[in-house]
């Protein structure tokens, strides 16, 4: 005959495997969302999106981040010269004009007020910085995965046109990443 204590015992084992359990996907998932980020990371932080999201209020170009010539700046723009007075919807070498400027729809910088800064900045504070609304222009997390899915300058990064290198992975495995870094709730590194 069975003692009469092992049924509670069992009951309790029960309950907290239960809860453990419960708790082991969200566990997973913020993990998950932590790798996932650096991948994230090594794109924004790479020459194709840092030039456009730069410390300062000038873009930045090449691999090396020299800031634009001609004095091009926030103030520039402010002045009367948009960015698209050069930069086209498309590459320069798609319509004709070899080493041109690179070119996509809406070109331009991140407004003043939220600049959207990537250069310089570690994988934990673009993190932090990326899911606050009041530096994201006011983006939720699934808005953020819209963007980077489909924005033409986040596109544009895979096909920058000249000898310009890409982000160290390719569109679809950024956007994955972001997707599970998404799912994490944002965790951050
Ligand atoms: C030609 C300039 C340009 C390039 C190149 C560019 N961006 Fe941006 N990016 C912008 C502008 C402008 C905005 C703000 C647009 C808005 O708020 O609607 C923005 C906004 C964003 C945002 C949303 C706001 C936030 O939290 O920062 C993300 C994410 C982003 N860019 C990622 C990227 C990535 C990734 C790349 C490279 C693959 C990239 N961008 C390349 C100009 C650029
Ligand atoms: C007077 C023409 C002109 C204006 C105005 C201009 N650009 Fe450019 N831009 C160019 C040319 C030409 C290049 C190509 C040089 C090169 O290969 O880096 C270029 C290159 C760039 C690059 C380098 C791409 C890369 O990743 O290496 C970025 C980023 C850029 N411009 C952003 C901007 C932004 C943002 C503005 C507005 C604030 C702007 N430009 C205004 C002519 C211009």
């Amino acid at each position: 005959m069975k003692p009469v204590w092992i049924l509670p015992v069992v009951a309790v084992v029960g309950v907290v495997g239960a809860l453990a359990f419960a708790e082991a996907p969200a566990a997973d998932r913020a993990a998950a969302g932590k790798r996932a980020f650096a991948t994230v990371a090594s794109v924004l932080q790479s020459p194709r999106c840092r030039n456009c999201h730069p410390a300062g209020d000038a873009p930045l170009q090449g691999d090396r981040g020299v800031p634009h010539a001609m004095n091009i700046s926030r103030a520039t723009v402010a002045a009367g010269v948009p960015c698209t007075a050069c930069h086209q919807e498309r590459n320069s070498e798609a319509i004709g004009i070899p080493g041109g400027p690179p070119g996509a729809p809406h070109w331009g910088l991140p407004p003043a007020k939220t600049p959207m800064t990537f250069e310089g900045r570690s994988a934990g504070a673009l993190c932090e910085q990326l899911k606050d609304p009041a530096r994201n222009g006011n983006r939720t997390l699934p808005a953020l995965l819209e963007h980077v899915t489909h924005d033409p300058l986040v596109l544009w990064g895979w096909n920058p046109g000249g000898k310009r290198t890409t982000p160290p992975v390719p569109h679809a495995a950024f956007v994955e990443a972001f997707g599970t870094w998404v799912a994490s709730g944002g965790a951050c590194p």
